[in-house]
C-alpha cells in the first residue's frame, strides 16, 4: 500500500474501534485495509458506487484479508448490511446529506469528512439524532477539510447556528488549523469587498466582522 496522505491520517485516527466498519464510496480501500491493519474492526465492508473505483479496493483487500471483507457496487447506504460505524470521506456536503437522509438504517458511528457544506452536514447528523463527537478542521497538503465524527445516541445534539456554520470544536478551541483557515478565508472576503460598493459590500463586511470576531474572541466561553 502506497504512503497514506496526511488528509488519510487524519480519518483514520479519529475512527472508533468497531465490530464490522463500512467505508460508503472508498476508492481506493487504503482506510478499510488501515483499519484491519491495525485491528481496528473485526471485518470491512466496502462500497463505491464505481465498479471500477470498488475493483481498487478489492485488489487491495483480497490477498491479505479474504474472508473479512464485502464489496459491494451500491449509492449510499443502498444495499449495504449491517454496520455498527462508517466513514463517508471526501464528497461534497449535499452528496453526504442525500446519502444520510435515504439510508434506511444508518450505524451508531458516522465518521464524516466532506468537501464542502459541512454545514449541511452538521444539520443533518442533529436532525438524524446523532451526537456530534469530534468537529473541527484540520490542515493537509495546503488544504483544509472538516472532519466530524457523530454517535446516534437517545439525546440529540444542540447546536447553534454558529457550531453548524463553523463546527463546535473549532470555534471553542480555536485550533491552529481553523484559525488559519479564518483568516485566508478573511483575506479572500477583504480582496472581494474592495471592488464592492453598497449592500453587496457591507454583507462582506459583516461577514469579515464575524471572522474577526471568532479570532479575537478573548472571552471564549465553553459551549
Ligand atoms: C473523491 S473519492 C474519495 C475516496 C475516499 N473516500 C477518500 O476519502 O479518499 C469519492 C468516491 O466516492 C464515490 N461515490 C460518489 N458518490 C457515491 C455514492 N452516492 N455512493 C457511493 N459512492 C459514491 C466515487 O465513485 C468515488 O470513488
Amino acid at each position: 500500500m502506497p504512503k497514506l496522505s496526511d488528509r488519510l491520517k487524519e480519518i483514520i485516527g479519529g475512527l472508533k474501534d468497531a465490530e464490522i466498519f463500512a467505508d460508503i464510496g472508498c476508492d481506493h480501500g487504503y482506510i478499510a485495509k488501515a483499519m484491519l491493519d491495525g485491528g481496528k474492526c473485526k471485518r470491512v465492508i466496502v462500497t463505491d458506487i464505481s465498479a471500477k473505483s470498488l475493483k481498487k479496493a478489492e485488489d487491495l483487500l483480497a490477498k491479505e484479508y479474504s474472508g473479512r471483507y464485502t464489496a459491494i457496487v451500491a449509492d449510499g447506504f443502498n444495499g449495504v448490511p449491517y454496520a455498527d460505524e462508517a466513514l463517508i470521506a471526501g464528497m461534497g456536503g449535499e452528496e453526504i446529506v442525500k446519502i444520510i437522509s435515504s439510508a434506511e438504517n444508518l450505524p451508531k458511528i458516522l465518521a464524516l469528512q466532506p468537501m464542502k457544506n459541512s454545514d449541511k452536514v452538521r444539520r443533518a447528523l442533529v436532525k438524524s439524532g446523532y451526537k456530534l463527537i469530534k468537529d473541527y478542521t484540520f490542515k493537509s497538503d495546503g488544504k483544509f477539510y472538516d472532519y466530524i465524527v457523530a454517535e446516534k445516541t437517545p439525546e440529540a445534539d444542540l447546536y447553534d447556528e454558529a457550531e453548524y456554520e463553523y463546527g463546535r470544536e473549532n470555534l471553542r478551541y480555536l485550533y491552529p488549523d481553523f484559525k488559519e483557515s479564518v483568516i485566508k478565508k478573511r483575506a479572500a472576503l477583504e480582496n472581494a469587498a474592495a471592488n464592492m460598493k453598497g449592500d453587496e459590500k457591507s454583507d462582506i463586511e459583516k461577514k469579515i466582522a464575524e471572522l474577526n470576531k471568532i479570532i479575537n474572541d478573548d472571552n471564549r466561553v465553553l459551549r
